[in-house]
């Protein structure tokens, strides 16, 4: 059987790390507190930021939530980050995507104070990830790294195979497996012959929100298998339920395996905690 790498257990010893450093902030007066916009009323959208606000809570750190109505205005929407960005007491700013038609997303991250961007999707953070110096590291990836570094010590000569090219997942977490002298293969939902590739592979990421895209016959024997998919589907009873990306009751000749739900998913909110402390450390206030 793969072991079963258990993410809500990492994610909450990620969150108690965060209460200790919190508590050391606050003795020197400082609260972290991290801005939540959301536009609109994309029902995906409520679910994870509100998960987001109880897990900060958890930590001790502030959340402020901005909630906008779905026809504000791109222009609205920069005025509230000019706000955000100028108040010392927002050491984190997070935008939820996505932003509703009519706004320019890129624009509005672009207008992100970088130092604040605990998203890390702001170019300058993007460019300091692609060129290895520093910067705030987008959670999702961020968190897929620790849940890597729990089953294995040495990156270098590895063959790893991700499956999606998000700006969020895929070629971040491309950039951080390089840092590690992986080999790393990007592959998306237009390569061809994709399982003849992902066979190679010692560590799969599948993040291409596609339900069950990976089959047990596309991972060879002892791959560790990162599912990052999430998709809400409605089985025969017609409950609904979350799938990942990989058809899990298809791999258990891998070494290890992330579950859907309780694997990646509580890693990238504790991972958002982890870089709002981390602004809040790097401020003077
Ligand atoms: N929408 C889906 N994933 C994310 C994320 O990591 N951050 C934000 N802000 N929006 C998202």
């Amino acid at each position: 059987m793969a072991q079963v790498i258990d993410g809500r257990a990492m994610a909450a010893a990620i969150t108690a790390q965060c209460a200790r450093r919190v508590d050391a902030l606050l003795l020197g007066g400082v609260r972290p507190a991290l801005a939540v916009v959301l536009v609109g009323e994309d029902p995906a959208s409520e679910v994870y930021v509100k998960r987001k606000v109880v897990e900060c809570g958890k930590a001790g750190i502030l959340s402020i939530e901005h909630r906008l109505p779905v026809e504000t205005t791109g222009d609205v929407l920069l005025e509230l980050i000019e706000t955000l960005n100028a108040d010392p007491s927002v050491h984190g700013i997070l935008v939820q995507l996505p932003l509703p038609d009519g706004i320019d997303a890129a624009q509005v991250l672009d207008r992100i104070n970088p130092a604040k961007d605990v998203d890390g999707f702001h170019p300058v953070n993007v460019g300091r990830l692609s060129s290895g110096t520093g910067g705030l590291v987008p959670c999702t990836p961020l968190g897929i790294m620790k849940l890597l570094d729990s089953v294995i010590d040495d990156y270098r000569g590895l063959n790893v195979v991700v499956i999606g090219k998000s700006n969020i997942v895929g070629k971040p977490i491309a950039m951080l497996l390089l840092e590690r002298e992986a080999t790393v293969t990007v592959t998306h939902i237009e390569t061809r012959e994709l399982a003849e590739i992902t066979r190679k592979a010692d560590i799969i990421v599948a993040a291409a929100g596609a339900p069950k895209l990976v089959r047990g016959y596309w991972i060879r024997p002892g791959a560790v298998v990162i599912d990052v998919g999430i998709t809400r589907i409605r089985g025969e009873d017609g409950k609904t339920r979350l799938v990942g990306d990989c058809a899990t009751d298809e791999l258990d000749h891998a070494r290890a395996v992330t579950p859907v739900p309780g694997g990646v998913g509580p890693m990238t909110i504790a991972c958002l905690l982890e870089n709002t402390v981390s602004a809040a450390e790097r401020s003077d206030n």
